[in-house]
């Protein structure tokens, strides 16, 4: 660190890294924006230009090895955020990767451990959890106003929203999923983030893949590879229970044939709800045993949290991670679970459930 400026890299120069890190990073006066690399060197070289960054790179080894960074971005496909994340923590730079984590488990359970071993921090881009409405709404969950959650919906599905026929994004070996890898780590993560992330008991679902061969439903700016793959899912609909007995319906689609394309959470618990339906908040509750609807006014002048000030505070100050690299492993974990009940057409239960269920006694939760 120099001058109390945390040293900047990024990795993997594509569209994510520009419009979301780039653009943040730049602005925040204890960032010194070092060194891009990108295997595509002319995308790399591109955004050197157009940001003012001195050093440009091919091989992200090379980079992390030629330069004294504190703070990189892995914004790479998503197969390479364990292999880039761990040499990056090993090398004793602090990482805040894209969502997903990893492609699995497994792998993310990797870039934990060897942020363990660094003792570096790992930030996962849940740019969900940051949006004003979230911040709000974990704040008047964690508070207790709707008693005992028993019951979330989630879902992101879009009419043609498909980033990429035929690019990275639809092959699994670089993806590691489809739909549910991408826009349900983003909303199944937000909705399971504000219910406080119970322990997984047991999870069902289905995939579907309908708009492979199409060529009218990838989504806005983005260009497919009408040659590429296309070996993932388009639709992923699922039910997860949990050992709180909470339990959750989610339904997540790059294409369907809907009128509208929709965001929601809705959380239901016995003392009141939430809803965040296409960004807006609504909260169900009773006043003078009457039913309210209550639309909460948030300033959106006031940003109540910011991604990327938020992660380097955490570096220079210890704040606590609002999306610590286990909350990854968390949600890789229900979303391998997920994938096998989805190719097995069977529930899956997960390994540390509790299986010793009372015959007979009452499933249902008592009323206080
Ligand atoms: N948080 C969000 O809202 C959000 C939105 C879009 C994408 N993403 C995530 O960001 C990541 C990138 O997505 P994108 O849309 O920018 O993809 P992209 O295809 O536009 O960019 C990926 C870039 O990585 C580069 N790359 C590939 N292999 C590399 C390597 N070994 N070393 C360095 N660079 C390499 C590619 O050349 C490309 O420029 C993905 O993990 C995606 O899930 C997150």
């Amino acid at each position: 660190m120099n001058n109390e400026k945390l040293r900047y890299g990024l990795i993997g120069a594509g569209s994510n890294a520009e419009r979301k890190h780039l653009n943040n990073y730049m602005t925040l006066p204890n960032v010194e924006l070092v060194a891009i690399c990108d295997v595509n060197i002319e995308n790399a070289q591109r955004l050197a230009k157009k940001y003012n960054i001195p050093k440009v790179y091919g091989n992200y080894e090379e980079m992390l090895n030629n330069e004294e960074l504190d703070l990189v971005s892995v914004c790479t496909p998503n197969y390479l955020h364990a292999e880039i994340s761990t040499y990056a923590l090993l090398k004793g730079v602090h990482v805040h990767c894209e969502k997903p984590l990893a492609v699995d488990a497994k792998q993310a359970q990797k870039i934990v451990d060897a942020k363990n071993l660094s003792g570096k921090k790992v930030m996962v881009g849940l740019n969900n959890r940051f949006t004003n409405e979230a911040v709000f709404l974990k704040k008047y969950i964690d508070v207790g106003y709707l008693g005992d959650i028993y019951q979330v919906k989630a879902g992101w599905i879009r009419r043609s929203g498909i980033p990429g026929r035929g690019t990275w994004f639809t092959n699994k070996d670089c993806a590691g999923g489809g739909v549910m890898i991408d826009l349900g780590v983003h909303y199944l993560d937000l909705a399971l983030y504000l219910i406080g992330m119970p322990e997984p008991s047991y999870v069902t679902g289905a995939i579907h893949q309908n708009f492979s061969h199409t060529t009218t439903r990838n989504r806005n700016g983005y260009k497919g590879d009408p040659n590429g793959i296309f070996n993932v899912e388009d639709t992923a609909v699922g039910f997860i229970g949990f050992q709180n007995g909470a339990t959750v319906n989610f339904e997540f689609s790059w294409a369907s044939n809907i009128e509208q394309d929709k965001t929601f959470v809705e959380i239901l618990g016995t003392k009141g709800g939430v809803s965040l339906i296409n960004g807006e908040v609504r909260i169900q509750s009773e006043i003078l045993d009457t039913c309210v609807d209550i639309a909460p006014v948030l300033n959106p002048n006031i940003k109540l949290k910011n991604e990327f000030e938020h992660f380097v505070q955490c570096i220079l100050s210890g704040e606590e991670l609002i999306a610590p690299a286990e909350h990854g492993v968390y949600m890789m974990n229900i979303i391998d679970h997920f994938y096998k009940a989805a190719y097995k057409k069977k529930p899956v239960t997960f390994e540390n459930s509790n299986d010793n269920i009372l015959l007979f006694s009452s499933p249902f939760r008592e009323i206080k």
